[in-house]
């Protein structure tokens, strides 16, 4: 009955929030809009507790208050969302916003002689989108040619274009034949040009860190181990040495940047976390001295554990070389297993997808697969909530709905405590204060 006065009220608001910026920029002395979100119920993710009738104020792009039962004071603007339940803006600390398996031709070796950085770069704002639309106001970009992913965290900070919030990795660090060199595979004689992440040997890792970090990077991303969706024979093997892991987070670290090792093989997990990276990625095949590493150095495990299923069902047809199928066969189920002990061992985990291997707004598909191997809805939901946002850094921005923190909230109808897979469908999106996604629950 009120879905249409809603959606009135909301475009009233978008245009509204333009015209706020718009004097903003002309007039500094205009005060910060304050706007009221009101709802049914509100999901506290630190406690896991239900707020009843939570009214959050808004100041500019930031929360002010969150109250039970309050109104908002006479004469504020009030989004009144109704039976729905608020949650904080989602996180994502896996995704690649240059790639999609949209952006294909349907032909392995056509799409790596075919496509470029630039066709990437054009589509990635409307991927950005897509994400943001679908709830997730923060991700991390863990790897991008040619540092378009600056590029277009840049152009989203300074209010061009609408996508989440970004900390970008540029480039990932990658051994000569490994997981980053995308010249495996191909014959001796075929270059391809731009910029690339191979590095090798500690004054070479090392060199390339601060080259990521001139360029923008706010992390540094690197393969550990040998990958599935790659030219190289071994899916987990240690692709760089002891010496070399360790001179990349020192350097990383030096610069005050957190370290992403991809990781599947348990002895490459296990030599990441003595170098002292910050999260690994995947961790397929983590064992059971791995996990009691990664407790013991404070290490987040990511595990991107809906990715199989997309996968074994669609690379076929995007002709996807059958031996990196036959890799991805032999993590797949190995790798939910172990996510499974993880939950149970207790670990740090961050909700990671690889949205990009599979489609971008895709990306709460992967809730229902973590509950169905451990999680709790609430462990998977505060994964992607406070949790994720201690991994990045962020845990007094972003994360959660809280005096202070940045103004980026979801909303869905149902309720994620019983079933996750609401989460598919979120019907409202603030991002700092302003709705950037309207449609009604
Ligand atoms: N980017 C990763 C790789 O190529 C994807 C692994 C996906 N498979 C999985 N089961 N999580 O190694």
């Amino acid at each position: 009955m009120r879905l249409a006065a809603l959606f009135a009220t909301l475009l009233t608001l978008a245009v509204a929030s333009t015209a706020d910026a718009q004097a903003q920029n002309s007039a500094s002395v205009v005060p910060p809009a304050r706007i009221a979100v009101h709802a049914a119920r509100l999901l506290d993710v630190d406690t896991g507790r239900v707020v009843a009738d939570p009214l959050v104020l808004v100041e500019g792009d930031k929360v002010v208050s969150v109250t039970a039962g309050g109104s908002a004071p006479a004469g504020m603007q009030v989004i009144e969302l109704g039976d729905v339940t608020l949650l904080p803006g989602l996180i994502d600390v896996h995704v690649h916003l240059t790639s999609d398996p949209t952006v294909s031709t349907g032909n392995y070796y056509k799409d790596a002689l075919t496509l470029g950085s630039m066709d990437y770069a054009v589509v990635a704002p409307t991927l950005a989108k897509r994400t943001l639309d679908a709830g997730f106001t923060t991700v991390r970009n863990v790897g991008a040619d040619d540092y378009v992913d600056i590029a277009l965290r840049n152009a989203i900070n300074r209010g061009q274009i609408e996508g989440p919030r970004i900390l970008a990795a540029t480039v990932a660090l990658g051994s000569t034949g490994g997981h980053a060199d995308d010249t495996t595979g191909f014959a001796p004689n075929i270059e391809f040009h731009g910029e690339t992440g191979v590095a090798n040997g500690v004054e070479g890792v090392r060199e390339r860190v601060r080259e990521n970090v001139k360029r923008g990077a706010d992390v540094i991303k690197f393969m550990a181990s040998a990958g599935v969706l790659s030219n190289e024979t071994s899916v987990g093997a240690p692709q760089y040495s002891q010496a070399e892991m360790d001179a990349i987070v020192d350097e990383a670290h030096r610069w005050g940047k957190k370290v992403a090792a991809h990781a599947h093989g348990a002895e490459a997990i296990k030599m990441a976390i003595r170098a002292g990276v910050d999260s690994v990625e995947h961790c397929s095949f983590i064992d059971d001295e791995g996990l009691k590493l990664a407790k013991q150095h404070g290490t987040w495990l990511d595990f991107d554990v809906y990715n199989d299923d997309y996968i074994l069902a669609e690379y076929g047809k995007l002709g996807v070389p059958e031996e990196q199928l036959a890799k991805e066969r032999l993590v797949g189920r190995t790798q939910r297993e172990n996510f499974r002990r993880a939950v149970r061992a207790g670990e740090k985990m961050a909700f990671a997808t690889d949205a990009g291997v599979y489609p971008h707004g895709w990306n709460a598909k992967q809730f229902a697969t973590m509950v169905k191997w451990g999680m709790t809805p609430l462990q998977a939901i505060r994964s992607a909530t406070v949790d994720a946002a201690d991994l990045l850094g962020w845990k007094d921005k972003v994360g959660a709905i809280k005096p202070g923190y940045y103004a980026d909230m979801v909303a869905v109808s149902g309720d994620p405590l019983a079933d996750v897979s609401v989460l598919e469908h979120v019907g409202f999106v603030m991002k700092g204060g302003r709705v950037v996604h309207g449609a009604t629950p």
